[in-house]
């Protein structure tokens, strides 16, 4: 949602600076040439408009004054003379369009490179960095401060930049018209800059107030959105509204005395503008019929034009000021992402397919589904070790932070082809667990080896890749159902699919969907129910057929029924591989090799279901008490 940030006091410092120069560093890389002809248009376009003007005086002083009474005089003159005003205004007509448009192009080029550049560089960071930032604060980087920097570099750069030019040309030809003159306006004008100045104060303090009541109200509007039917489960509609009422009031307050400020502060600049220009007038009058400075008639119309082109870039300026630091506040966040840590690889060991050949493993690069790791010793002697799917965990220690452990001494051994199971209390630390084995996240002690070699050596993309997880949050991607199966093995053929949907027990569902596996998912799946969603993420990981899977708490929102189905496509599932499977339910868990107890961290219970019942312990208590027992 586009929440907009409070305007509050800008000021620079070397952030801001050192984002200017890298958001320059995006122009001028690609369109240096075009930025130099901006420039170039902008010089042409100010300096036509202050010939355009400066050719006023030429046009009363030689053109009209001496034939005023006359009535039969040559036009020819006057007619090239308006024919010259009208070509310098025009060339500043079509220099201007010229630059604004080519801005367009430069701005808009250099932002999609930003963001391909934000968004690739946003794949490769760890998961850390995503716990630690919203998704809402990570998203207003893409449209909020982007947004910004389009207005930046497409209209406040070139603005403030023709602002300059116009101000330092129409000094340098108010001097040349009247040294006296000048002195009287830029004195006024200076006034003029000041009060208005004061009065931007009072108004830009309730400004700050009303986007921050605008930020609250947003904020709370969309709470109540996404908690709405926790709202009519809990009839709370008429609190919400009074909540709402409240903040809507601050909102309206705040609002009516900023813009109440703001509103005069039109008229009051635009009064200044009349009393700066009659003082000019007058003074300037007097100059001329006195002939004072040598100003002459034709010079005074010019001059007074002048006039307001000077005070209108300099009110302008300030504000454009402003604008540019507040866009190069969201490039220094849009950097700052840029600028976090990559998730280190250092991992050298990879994965390869093998065939055998007279009993001999050798690599190839054919697929053969037959895979092994391929360790390149430092001596530079190549060691393949047969993928297996053995996972063991040595006095392991790992917190999220360095000051909170979750995980205390965890020894766990998982022998290729057995089904670990892990139970325990909410928050216990079981995804945890397999947060570690896919490495998601780094432990602090202890070790972790896959097939006996330790999984900070395997390079990250292969150690995912030979594993099959279904995490416990499913996420579903907008696309056909086809496509979400798919995600597990992007060349995956049509029959295994199917193959994998029936292995997940997926393939039932789908079929009575009205377009079958072509159905198109969109939000995250939300017209499935919660089982079919993990059934597809089952599938998903399934297809590629890995030897090591991660369930975590799959079967949990499946009803009886189902359950026993997905059982049955899960025992398939799980022959032969190594598997880890957080359940709550007992059936799921009961015929697993191991049973892992989890408290605080801790494995305080592990043996076989029969063995931990009779012990009757805590895993006893966990399905005796909380659990129905099937
Ligand atoms: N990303 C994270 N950052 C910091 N702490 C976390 C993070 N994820 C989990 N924790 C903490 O780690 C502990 C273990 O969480 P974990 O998700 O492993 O529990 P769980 O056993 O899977 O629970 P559940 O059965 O509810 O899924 C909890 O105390 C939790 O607050
Ligand atoms: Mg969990």
């Amino acid at each position: 949602m586009n929440r907009r940030r409070p305007q509050g006091r800008v000021k620079m410092d070397e952030h801001t600076f050192s984002s200017l120069k890298r958001l320059m560093g995006y122009v001028f890389k690609n369109y240096g040439r075009l930025f130099v002809l901006v420039i170039l248009l902008i010089i042409v376009s100010s300096l036509a408009n202050v010939q355009g003007t400066l050719f006023i005086q030429s046009l009363i002083d030689d053109y009209i004054a001496p034939f005023i009474g006359q009535r039969d005089f040559d036009k020819t003159g006057l007619f090239y003379a308006l024919l010259r005003v009208g070509g310098f205004f025009g060339i500043g007509v079509i220099a201007s369009y010229g630059y604004s448009r080519i801005m367009v192009n430069i701005s808009q080029g250099s932002l999609k490179m930003i963001r391909d550049d934000m968004f690739k560089h946003m794949q490769s960071l760890p998961i850390v960095y995503f716990d630690q930032h919203t998704h809402g604060e990570l998203m207003s980087r893409y449209t909020n401060d982007t947004d910004a920097l389009r207005q930046m570099l497409g209209q406040t750069l070139p603005q403030i930049v023709n602002s300059l030019m116009t101000i330092i040309s129409v000094f340098i030809s108010m001097l040349i018209l009247s040294v006296p003159l000048t002195c009287i306006t830029v004195l006024s004008t200076a006034m003029m800059v000041f009060i208005s100045k004061k009065a931007a104060m009072l108004s830009g303090k309730y400004f700050g107030l009303q986007q921050a009541s605008l930020g609250k109200l947003n904020g709370y509007i969309e709470e109540m959105m996404d908690g709405q039917k926790v709202v009519k489960v809990f009839t709370h509609e008429e609190e919400a509204k009074r909540d709402f009422d409240v903040l809507n009031e601050v909102l309206c307050e705040n609002m009516t005395k900023a813009h109440g400020y703001s509103n005069m502060m039109g008229p009051i600049s635009n009064n200044l503008g009349h009393l700066t220009y009659s003082i000019t007038a007058m003074s300037g009058a007097v100059l001329a019929i006195q002939g004072i400075g040598s100003l002459t008639l034709g010079g005074l119309a010019s001059f007074l034009q002048f006039t307001r082109s000077f005070n209108q870039p300099i009110s302008q300026i300030t504000q454009q000021f402003n604008s540019i630091v507040m866009a190069l506040a969201g490039a220094t966040r849009i950097f700052d992402l840029m600028d976090q840590a990559p998730e280190i690889d250092e991992g050298k060991v990879t994965l390869v397919n093998i065939e055998e050949v007279n009993g001999q493993c050798i690599e190839t690069p054919k697929y053969t589904g037959k895979w092994a790791w391929r360790h390149v010793h430092p001596d530079g002697s190549v060691e393949l070790v047969r993928l297996q799917g053995d996972v063991r965990f040595e006095n392991t220690n790992f917190g999220y932070t360095e000051d909170k452990m979750i995980l205390h001494n965890i020894e766990l051994f998982a022998k290729p082809g057995q089904k670990v199971a892990f139970v325990g209390a909410t928050g216990a630390g079981k995804t945890t667990i397999t947060n570690l084995i896919n490495r998601f996240y780094d432990i602090q002690s202890g070790s972790i080896t896959y097939d006996g070699i330790d999984v900070k050596l395997i390079k990250k993309d292969d150690l995912r890749h030979s594993l099959g997880i279904v995490l416990q949050d499913t996420h579903l991607f907008t696309g056909t159902i086809a496509d979400n199966i798919r995600y597990g093995k992007l060349n995956a053929t049509d029959e295994e699919v199917i193959a994998a949907a029936k292995l997940a027990n997926a393939d039932h569902f789908i079929r009575h969907l009205p377009q079958g596996y072509d159905t198109i998912i969109t939000g995250d799946g939300a017209s499935l129910s919660q089982g079919q969603r993990q059934l597809l993420s089952i599938a998903r990981a399934a297809i590629n057929n890995p030897p090591v899977l991660i369930l975590d708490e799959a079967t949990s929102s499946i009803d009886t029924r189902t359950e026993s189905l997905v059982q049955k496509g899960m025992d398939q599932l799980m022959e032969g591989r190594t598997v880890f499977v957080i359940a709550h339910r007992l059936s799921t868990v009961r015929n697993a090799d191991v049973i892992m107890v989890l408290e605080n961290g801790e494995i305080i219970e592990r043996g076989n279901h029969d063995a931990l019942i009779q012990q009757k312990g805590k895993y006893y208590q966990l399905y005796t008490g909380a659990f129905e027992l099937s």
